[in-house]
């Protein structure tokens, strides 16, 4: 029965009855596709609330064990297969190197938007999964009821209530900040260059994860900096042996990393390897840039805790945005400076003098009384369902011998091909089907991850999404 299975004793019971039924999946009494007793008559059998049945339910939909379907009740989802390989590890850099502009990131930029174009290059969800209708009411009332904001510069690095409600939110993280050290930026990309600027200058040395977001190496380049890529495990993030003989060997500044659901890899740092990279940080007395923009899109119960929830002498610059979660164009996202706070302060005065006001407030309101919580909840089912079903298209679809990504969190998949295929050409021979990608070579400084993609999974699952998925896949086979 239920009630004895093994489970420790403080679990509540929705958790130790999702277990069971995660047990039976396991084993293979309830199948893919298998409907479970309705919520009733599951109450019935195991001797339980209603609402104990509905939280173990959702539970395991979050977790992607089941899904729900209208009118009709919850499924066993169909597993993906525990063998498929993963991409592999890259070999450390000898020594750091400027970027060099790559005309690549302008090219795939420049359709990166155009509705034209099946997107799968951009990271960024289709808009449909914005709540963008009550944003855009939230934005009108700010408007009609305090028109003077209008009329106002910017000058107060955060809006007094946005800055509690993300402080009050890391908090709730395990990562405790007071909102009085918040500078509100526009976009997490403002609040990344600020901090580089505030740590580092023109020759310095910045490490990097590889693969690595490409917005990074065009930051890194633009301001005359050096970039050390440092192998990436696809699943548990940075690898630690290669950060510390990068910094044992290297003359580092500073240190980008994504501990929470990265882009493009999607890895996600177990606490104990956080918690690791933060000693070897102070042993070398390193700051870190802690890009944090994925880290509410975590599939499991728990948002992970940042980097920074360990940080004892200020030395990560935590950076992040409502951009991945609530609205890319309102351009609000936030750093947390840490010691370099009265510097990106000061830079943040040179670079836009301040954050819409505006805008912040529309945010703030929104947080406040918008149903976040339950937003969120809503699209990380979303991301994580697009994602298992493009995860099984890639895998039909594409060339024997792919090895995948498998993310925990976020919207982007990761793609390793064999190494016959070349994902420039498969970009341009795919721009001709109306698709745009991102290829691998994007995600380095050198000529690495060739026959490597990054797919955009934030579109919700169509005929026609399908079909691309299947246009890139034949084309990428067509090159063997
Ligand atoms: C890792 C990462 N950081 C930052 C950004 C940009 O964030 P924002 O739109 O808030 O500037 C992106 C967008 O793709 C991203 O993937």
């Amino acid at each position: 029965m239920i009630k004895t299975l093994a489970a420790p004793a403080a679990a509540p019971l929705y958790v130790e009855l999702a277990r069971s039924l995660e047990q039976l999946v396991e084993q293979g009494t309830l199948r893919p596709g298998h409907r479970l007793p309705s919520v009733r008559r599951m109450a019935l059998q195991r001797d339980v609330s209603i609402s104990t049945v509905l939280q173990a339910y959702t539970l395991l939909e979050n977790r992607g064990w089941i899904e729900a379907r209208p009118q009709s009740g919850y499924y066993v989802r169909p597993r993906l297969p525990f063998d498929v390989p993963e991409p592999r590890m890259a070999r450390p850099m000898a020594k750091p190197s400027y970027v060099g502009v790559k005309d690549l990131t302008a090219e795939v930029l420049a359709v990166a938007f155009d509705p034209a174009y099946m997107q799968f290059g951009a990271a960024c969800p289709d808009a449909s999964l914005f709540p963008t209708k009550k944003l855009a009411r939230i934005l009108a009332s700010v408007g009609r009821n305090d028109p003077a904001l209008l009329g106002r510069y910017a000058m107060n690095w955060a809006y007094d209530p946005l800055a509690r409600e993300i402080a009050r939110r890391y908090l709730q993280a395990g990562c405790p900040l007071s909102h009085e050290e918040l500078v509100v930026t526009c976009g997490c990309t403002e609040a990344i260059n600020l901090a580089l600027r505030a740590i580092t200058k023109p020759g310095d040395t910045v490490a990097v994860e590889t693969p690595s977001y490409f917005g990074f190496l065009e930051t890194i380049e633009s301001l005359g900096l050096k970039a050390l890529e440092v192998p990436t495990d696809p699943r548990t993030g940075i690898c630690l042996v290669a950060t510390r003989e990068a910094l044992a060997k290297n003359d580092v500044k500073a240190v980008i990393v994504m501990p929470s659901f990265s882009n493009p890899l999607g890895s996600c740092m177990p606490d104990e390897k956080k918690a690791g990279l933060y000693r070897l940080l102070a042993e070398f007395d390193v700051p870190a840039i802690e890009d944090d923009v994925y880290g509410d899109l975590h599939f499991g119960e728990r948002r992970p805790k940042p980097l920074k929830a360990w940080d004892t002498d200020g030395r990560v610059i935590l950076c992040s945005s409502f951009g991945k979660t609530l609205a890319p164009s309102l351009r609000v996202g936030w750093c947390a400076p840490g010691r370099y706070l009265e510097r990106v302060r000061r830079l943040k005065f040179t670079n836009t003098l301040g954050t819409p006001v505006v805008l912040q407030k529309t945010v703030s309101d929104f947080l406040r009384n918008g149903g976040y919580d339950h937003h969120l909840r809503s699209i990380r089912r979303a991301y994580h369902h697009q994602l298992h079903l493009f995860t099984q298209a890639v895998l039909r679809h594409f060339p024997e011998g792919s090895r995948l990504s498998r993310p925990e969190g976020g919207f982007v998949l990761w793609v390793e091909m064999p190494a016959g295929v070349d994902t420039l050409r498969l970009h341009r021979d795919a721009l001709k089907h109306r698709i745009n990608t991102a290829p691998g070579a994007l995600f380095s400084v050198k000529d690495r991850y060739r026959n490597c993609l990054r797919m955009n999974c934030g579109l919700p699952w169509t005929d026609t999404v399908a079909a691309a998925v299947r246009t890139l896949g034949e084309l990428a086979r067509k090159q063997l």
